[in-house]
């Protein structure tokens, strides 16, 4: 059966960086206890007329160029996203019009921190059904628009960013089989309330040590579908939540000394489902992952849930 293969990748992070110090000066923390605990330096936040609409058009914008494809190529588009504010266009009709493509379906996911390599599947699985031929399969959040910004434990993490892929029909599968699923026992885990305003909140400390127990084994899950071991992968890119995380989890597979491992969080921070695309697009942009080489995507969050896949860059 014919596959999918990443064609190109693009992204869009706002102009305005925040740094631990200037968080420093907004609640009771430190740049010290953010990086010991998190890693993160920097993060980028949107400016108030920057929607989400906008960072996810900015990001597919770059990727459909890249691909060389004409907008009405596209079949279908899909913007995985938990932040957004509107419901209604959906977020990914509103980049189609945008980006002049004419008629493609188009429609959000929500499926939290690990909703870009769900979208990313569920986009695959269409192409192979014969649905589409190319797709626009975009990661995109304004987590600054859901942050409580009196709550040290979650605003030093959040930031806002997109990352996007044009995947297209190919005999070769370059996208391998997606490991995905959900643990409803701690759906509670991770939460956006809406109280007196939307806000994110997380119970931290049950996410860390799910994701370092459960994660390496969801890893391994991934590469077995896609016929490898993770020591033939050239690249990791997981949810950049806490480079802490990445570190722990990276550390329990048997991953070849060169292998690239995306730290993209300590310069943007949690970029929820945009996360992936984003450090994924960065990588390839620097060159750091050699063409044709095997990349484990991995992404966890609220469900909690999870979704990964080998792509071949
Ligand atoms: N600055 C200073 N002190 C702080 C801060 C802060 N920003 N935040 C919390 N503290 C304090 C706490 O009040 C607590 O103080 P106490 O000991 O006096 O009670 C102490 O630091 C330790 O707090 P913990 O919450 O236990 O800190 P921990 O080491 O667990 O780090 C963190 C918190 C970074 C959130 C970590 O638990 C984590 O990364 N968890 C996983 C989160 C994750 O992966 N989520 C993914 C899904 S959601 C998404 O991605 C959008």
């Amino acid at each position: 059966m014919p596959g999918s293969r990443l064609a190109a990748l693009g992204h869009h992070q706002p102009a305005r960086v925040l740094t631990n110090d200037d968080l420093a000066g907004m609640v009771d923390t430190s740049d010290d206890w953010i990086r010991r605990r998190t890693g993160i330096a920097t993060r980028r936040i949107a400016a108030p007329d920057e929607s989400v609409t906008d960072l996810a058009a900015a990001a597919a914008s770059k990727a459909l160029a890249a691909s060389g494809l004409r907008p009405s190529d596209i079949g279908l588009v899909t913007v995985a996203t938990c932040s957004a504010v509107d419901r209604c266009p959906s977020i990914a009709a509103q980049v189609a019009g945008r980006l002049g493509i004419p008629s493609a379906v188009a429609y959000d996911l929500n499926n939290g921190c690990a909703g870009f390599c769900t979208a990313l599947a569920g986009a695959d699985h269409a192409i192979r059904a014969g649905a589409a031929r190319h797709a626009l399969v975009i990661g995109a959040e304004k987590m600054s628009d859901v942050t409580d910004w009196n709550d040290r434990s979650t605003c030093v993490l959040l930031g806002d960013g997109a990352g996007a892929a044009v995947i297209s029909a190919d005999e070769k599968a370059g996208i391998g089989p997606v490991a995905w699923g959900s643990d409803p026992t701690r759906s509670d885990a991770v939460r956006l309330v809406d109280d007196w305003h939307p806000h994110f909140a997380q119970e931290g400390q049950t996410v860390f040590r799910w994701v370092t127990t459960e994660l390496p084994a969801l890893a391994r899950d991934a590469c077995h579908r896609a016929g490898l071991t993770p020591a033939d992968l050239c690249g990791v890119v997981t949810h950049q939540a806490n480079l802490r995380i990445i570190e722990a989890v990276t550390r329990q597979l048997d991953l070849s000394e060169d292998v690239i491992i995306a730290k993209d969080v300590i310069d943007s921070g949690n970029t929820s489902a945009a996360s992936v695309p984003l450090a994924l697009s960065k990588l390839t942009e620097r060159g750091e992952v050699p063409s044709g080489s095997p990349v484990l995507l991995l992404a966890f969050g609220g469900g909690l849930s999870w979704a990964g896949q080998v792509v071949t860059c």
